[in-house]
């Protein structure tokens, strides 16, 4: 019987029903419902008369004074640093690299600041034998193996840190809550507590939480809305590379992308990491696009395999590219460059597992696969940019200019475009840049087939 005391809460997308399903009817997940408890109204809900609106001539604006991370590539995703009393939410999956970016860059905090670095999911000698190995140097850096809230908040409390990080945010428990750790509810009773201690403190809060295979943060994705920045730390785990994206930040831009390497002693920054994603070698299957990162361009080479498959059904897996795009684009391919797909397998990647979200680079992931079905190799030395329209044509995007002028940093010898009535893009200096309207034209430009 549905109690009207308890509101019933998915695990898995946090939505909320007023009554037990088996199934969530919003993501579907089996047996992801548990009861919580609903709040009644305070007693003092009437009592607040203090709390008053303001007129903007009223409001002060204080300087924002920031807590630089030690590293200048996590700085810009930050937008200058951690700004004082501000919550972060660090993401990403297990065993990227998450640990290790924070606690090398607690470290350099910690020569000028106090730090807090509490461990729930490791002992201190876990973490002693990590930060032997990463060999750095502290000065005010405290850590804490704790999962316990109360625990937690009463350290912060007496430590008065400028800084207090929680690894991870599904290892805590509110022993106050019925629910076991990781759990929606677990996970927002105890962020909810953190922020407003650590908001009330001026302490800044950086909260890391694991993300589910899907690419939601299992939990902490329902924290999104309550933190001021939330940032995604991704790559590929065979290769090297690591890339911190900014999703939400409320004190600088968004999707900035700080690139990252993990070597045997922790992460080092990538200062100039423009060519790091591209081998600008010419073989089939490969095209190379330019995509806009925040406020940088990055060149990243998508390669794909396409053979003739041994399945009812082909198969296609993607790396860094959206499957749901690479299906569109396989259907414009088939209607406009009349080249049956149905019975190939279809693979794709993008060079250090880069997740690709411009839609600029669909013309690229468009010539990769045409080039590894024919076997010949695109137009060389040359830079794929255009977002594919569901008839066919090649779609203007945004930041040509900044792609075709990063495109002649990297050395390539043309690029090609989208159609455009500004010839501006046309007469550039050393870069042969070609205009397309059509699929079709790219193609036949780009691998000589029709
Ligand atoms: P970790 O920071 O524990 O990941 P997360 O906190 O996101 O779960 O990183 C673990 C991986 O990083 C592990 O597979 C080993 C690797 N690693 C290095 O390659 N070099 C290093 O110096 C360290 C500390 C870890
Ligand atoms: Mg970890």
């Amino acid at each position: 019987m549905p109690n009207k005391f308890s509101k019933y809460i998915c695990q898995n997308c946090g939505s909320e029903t007023s009554q037990y399903f088996g199934r969530c009817m919003n993501c579907k997940e089996w047996n992801s419902i548990i009861e919580e408890k609903k709040g009644l109204l305070s007693k003092n809900f009437f009592d607040n008369e203090n709390s008053r609106s303001k007129e903007f001539k009223e409001i002060q604006i204080e300087e924002l004074t920031r807590i630089k991370s030690g590293f200048k590539e996590f700085d810009r995703v930050l937008g200058g640093g951690f700004v004082n009393g501000s919550i972060v939410l660090l993401g990403g999956e297990p065993g990227i690299g998450k640990s290790t970016l924070i606690l090398q860059s607690a470290a350099k905090i910690s020569l000028l600041e106090e730090v807090l670095y509490v461990t729930a999911e490791e002992s201190l000698e876990q973490i002693k034998i990590r930060w032997e190995r990463l060999d750095q140097k502290s000065s005010n850096l405290k850590i804490f193996a704790e999962n316990n809230l109360l625990s937690i908040i009463n350290e912060i409390k007496q430590l008065k840190p400028k800084i207090a990080i929680i690894d991870s945010i599904q290892a805590i428990n509110n022993a106050d809550m019925e629910s076991s750790s990781g759990s929606v509810s677990q996970v927002r009773s105890c962020s909810s507590e953190l922020q407003n201690f650590a908001k009330k403190h001026n302490i800044a809060l950086l909260i890391i939480g694991h993300v589910t295979k899907d690419g939601s943060l299992a939990g902490p994705k329902t924290l999104e809305h309550l933190v001021d920045v939330v940032l995604n730390f991704e790559g590929d785990h065979i290769a090297s590379r690591r890339l911190l994206r900014g999703i939400k930040n409320r004190f600088g831009a968004t999707l900035e992308l700080g690139v990252f390497e993990m070597q045997e002693n922790g992460l080092n920054e990538v200062v100039n990491p423009n060519s790091s994603f591209t081998n600008n070698e010419n073989i089939s299957g490969v095209a190379t696009t330019i995509t806009l990162e925040g406020t940088r361009s990055f060149a990243v080479d998508i390669q794909a395999l396409v053979n003739k498959s041994f399945y009812q059904n082909p198969k296609r897996t993607t790396t860094g590219i959206s499957l749901n795009r690479v299906h569109q684009i396989l259907a414009v391919i088939e209607k406009h460059i009349k080249i049956q797909l149905s019975s190939f397998d279809c693979y794709l990647a993008t060079a250090g597992g880069f997740e690709l979200n411009d839609p600029s680079s669909d013309l690229a992931i468009a010539i990769s696969i045409v080039s590894s079905l024919k076997n010949q190799i695109p137009l060389r030395n040359c830079a794929f940019i255009g977002e594919l329209g569901l008839n066919g044509q090649v779609r203007e995007t945004n930041s040509i200019k900044s792609k075709i002028d990063e495109s002649i940093r990297l050395g390539f010898e043309q690029i090609i475009i989208p159609h455009t009535k500004d010839n501006g893009f046309t007469n550039v200096q050393n870069i042969k840049v070609i205009t397309v309207k059509n699929i079709q034209e790219a193609i036949t430009l780009s691998l000589k087939l029709i």
